[in-house]
């Protein structure tokens, strides 16, 4: 499938069935946007939600993060899990107010210098909050290209990886990047899932090659043992 296709597929999906209504959408600000990233690295949305509300109560900018007690933020975290997670967070908010007065940088590399933000976040923070070019690979984007492209070898390799970041590169588009990332993320959350995915709903299924090869459940390779 051809980039210009894969995005046109995309958006019209997201149109259709993707998610529209969650709460760091609306306003879709860096903030709001960082936080949000942070919290669903390794958590379901639906546990997020109500964390995420809580916490834009209390901290409803870096301004008020950067000045918390460690053990307010440590609080409002409690029962999220991975709890380097929020001492990053506030990192993180200290480090923008210090070094851009509380303001969010836009570029990519700028982004990315923020600790605790790797190149996943910064493509996020980019294409959701600034709607503009940012390439993202996470868990759902991995499985959906390696079905899809047929993507061989242990996703977690330098190899492999790289040759993921490349795909995501290639077929970003440089338009209508926070529909297309939200597209993205919810085809592999909701049709391209690990187990049982929904190939005859999937808008690529003529374009798939682990489908047409007979390796969707092979695809992406399971790390060794
Ligand atoms: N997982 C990571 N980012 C997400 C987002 N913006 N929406 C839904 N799931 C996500």
């Amino acid at each position: 499938i051809q980039p210009k296709n894969f995005v046109k597929t995309v958006l019209s999906w997201q149109a259709a069935h993707g998610r529209h209504q969650l709460p760091w959408q609306h306003p879709a600000t860096p903030y709001r946007v960082l936080v949000s990233e942070i919290m669903l690295q390794q958590t379901q949305v639906a546990t997020v939600i109500p964390y995420f509300e809580r916490w834009m109560t209390r901290f409803p900018t870096l301004q008020s993060l950067a000045d918390a007690s460690e053990d307010e933020v440590m609080a409002l975290w409690q029962g999220l899990g991975y709890y380097s997670r929020a001492r990053n967070l506030q990192k993180a908010a200290r480090f923008l107010v210090d070094t851009y007065n509380g303001e969010f940088p836009q570029e990519l590399t700028d982004i990315q210098s923020i600790p605790g933000v790797g190149r996943y976040t910064a493509g996020a923070i980019k294409s959701f909050a600034y709607d503009e070019y940012g390439p993202i690979v996470d868990g759902n984007v991995r499985r959906l290209f390696c079905r899809l492209f047929g993507v061989e070898g242990v996703p977690s390799t330098s190899k492999v990886d790289k040759a993921l970041w490349q795909l995501a590169e290639d077929y970003t588009p440089n338009q209508n990047n926070r529909r297309f990332a939200q597209g993205l993320l919810d085809l592999g959350a909701t049709l391209c899932t690990a187990r049982n995915p929904k190939c005859t709903e999937c808008p690529f299924a003529d374009h798939c090659v682990a489908l047409h090869t007979g390796r969707v459940s092979e695809l992406p390779t399971a790390k060794p043992k």
